[in-house]
């Protein structure tokens, strides 16, 4: 098949490009390289465009055939959506809007979304499956929120097939090092923490207070690369399946900040420096996917399930980042 994948020059991008090129499709990457690495496109041809531009990503695309779409463009960081929302609907919405435009002038009716467990807001129970209410408390959230509303009504209107895969904490890095998580500034848990092990700085933990075993906040931590294989195979789902779907994806457990740490530092050998700071506004104690649909419609079986081997492959990249 091929597949144009918005953001494939990105951190989850570019591990799905390898993904699908390894067992066989034929991908075409689309990003503006803002926050996308050029040297993360190895597996298909890059177009430099920015989704936000109708115009020039219509010229960008002539001529480019795909099968279905997967779109990963997106600003987010949960803070800087509450500093620059403008930014976060021109892109997350505005800019989608644009590609799902240009696949409706093509007669591309197939559609796999980039979403989050941002969409959720304030967990409301311990596991949080698909009909976990939809509560947004930042822009982010609720741009990403707005895109699922439009597939819904793209469904209807346009007979759009989409799935949404609501990630949950992406880590972790290829095998091979090829690639992995460059962002800058750096927000997540485990790049900086092993960034921390490296520069022998203190990694900070928000907030050692919370109502959880050891204060600190539980997430569900899934591996790029089980992204990946989820991606494969909603996108096998679609060719089927007629509607608009959506799918929480996590491993089903948590581990808390201080795990991380601990797991961490069986990987490097050695005590990582830590101190605790006060809580980062928004976070929510825990947050932790019901992942059954997952597995019991698309199939899909997590194969990183164990904390060490995850921070294994993430230290890999992180003591030599090819970008
Ligand atoms: N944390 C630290 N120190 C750090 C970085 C993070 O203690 O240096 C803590 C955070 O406070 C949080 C946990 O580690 O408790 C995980 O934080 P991340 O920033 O790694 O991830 P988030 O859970 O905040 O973010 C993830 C996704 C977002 C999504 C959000 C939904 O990365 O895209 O979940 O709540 F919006």
């Amino acid at each position: 098949m091929k597949y144009l994948i918005c953001g494939g020059a990105g951190y989850i991008g570019a591990h799905l490009c390898k993904w699908l090129a390894r067992v066989g499709h034929e991908v075409t990457v689309l990003d503006n390289l803002s926050t996308g690495h050029r040297a993360a496109v190895r597996w298909g041809r890059l177009i430099e465009a920015d989704i936000v531009d109708r115009a020039g990503l219509f010229r960008a695309l002539e001529g480019v055939h795909a099968d279905a779409v997967v779109h990963l463009c997106a600003r987010s960081l949960v803070g800087e959506s509450m500093a620059v929302p403008y930014d976060y609907y021109a892109n997350n919405v505005a800019g989608t809007l644009n590609v799902l435009e240009w696949m409706r002038t093509r007669n591309v009716d197939k559609f796999l979304f980039s979403s989050t467990a941002a969409v959720f807001g304030h967990p409301q129970a311990e596991l949080i499956d698909e009909g976990h209410p939809t509560l947004p408390i930042n822009p982010y959230g609720r741009s990403k929120l707005m895109v699922e509303r439009i597939l819904q009504d793209a469904a209807q209107a346009h007979g759009l097939r989409s799935v949404a895969l609501r990630y949950f904490n992406a880590c972790g890095a290829d095998e091979q090092g090829d690639i992995g998580e460059s962002h800058e500034p750096e927000t997540h848990l485990i790049p900086n923490v092993l960034r921390a092990a490296l520069s022998g700085e203190r990694v900070r933990i928000f907030g050692d207070d919370y109502p959880t075993p050891d204060g600190t906040c539980v997430r569900d931590y899934v591996h790029v690369n089980d992204l990946a294989s989820a991606h494969e195979l909603a996108l096998k789902f679609m060719a089927c399946n007629e509607g608009a779907h959506v799918f929480n994806l996590g491993n089903g457990c948590g581990f808390s900040v201080k795990q991380v740490l601990a797991a961490a530092e069986e990987v490097v050998g050695r005590a990582i420096a830590a101190e605790a700071m006060p809580r980062r506004p928004g976070d929510p104690p825990v947050l932790v996917a019901a992942s059954r649909k997952a597995r019991e419609v698309l199939g899909w079986s997590p194969a990183y399930t164990d904390m060490t081997r995850i921070i294994d492959t993430a230290w890999r990249w992180h003591r030599n980042p090819a970008y």
